[in-house]
């Protein structure tokens, strides 16, 4: 297996998918599941400052409040994701699986963005950029994550 393989992602289910949608929630899990395991999850609300600190990478754009406030609203749901497929990167894998940011965009791909959501910010999912990106955000979430012991 390349060594450029990325093992892990993190994914989150966004606030709109608990908010207006939690009866889909069964369904989703069970989609993600067929082609992702998800070695941890949990449920948490986030808090204003703690959006704030996971999205401080886009402090400045447009949309940087919009998104904090959205993020912070109500329940979401992160889970580190590994690809069933070992040879098949994680974190690709699972940005091709939600689709594109935008759910206008998503509407014509086979994607979870596409079916679940409904603008550029109720977008339903999140996914690590970079495999870089995919360590501080697990960290984030899962602090305790140790990846030698999966
Ligand atoms: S960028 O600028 O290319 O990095 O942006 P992108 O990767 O498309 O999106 C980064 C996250 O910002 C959210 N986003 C928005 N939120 C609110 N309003 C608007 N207009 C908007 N555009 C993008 C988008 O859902 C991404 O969130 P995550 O959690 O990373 O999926």
């Amino acid at each position: 297996m390349s060594s450029s393989i990325s093992r892990y992602t993190l994914a989150i289910i966004k606030p709109d998918i608990l908010i207006r949608q939690s009866q889909c929630l069964d369904s989703i899990i069970q989609k993600i599941e067929t082609k992702f395991n998800i070695v941890n999850r949990k449920q948490i609300v986030l808090s204003i400052s703690e959006a704030e600190q996971f999205y401080n990478d886009h402090r400045g754009k447009f949309f940087y409040e919009r998104l904090v406030g959205f993020m912070s609203r109500g329940p979401i749901i992160p889970m580190v994701l590994s690809e069933k497929n070992s040879q098949v990167d994680s974190i690709k894998s699972w940005r091709e699986f939600i689709g594109p940011t935008h759910a206008e965009n998503a509407r014509k791909l086979d994607c979870l963005r596409g079916e679940y959501g409904f603008s550029d910010t109720w977008n339903g999912f999140h996914g690590s950029g970079s495999h870089d990106e995919a360590l501080n955000e697990i960290k984030f979430f899962f602090p305790d994550f140790d990846k030698t012991n999966q």
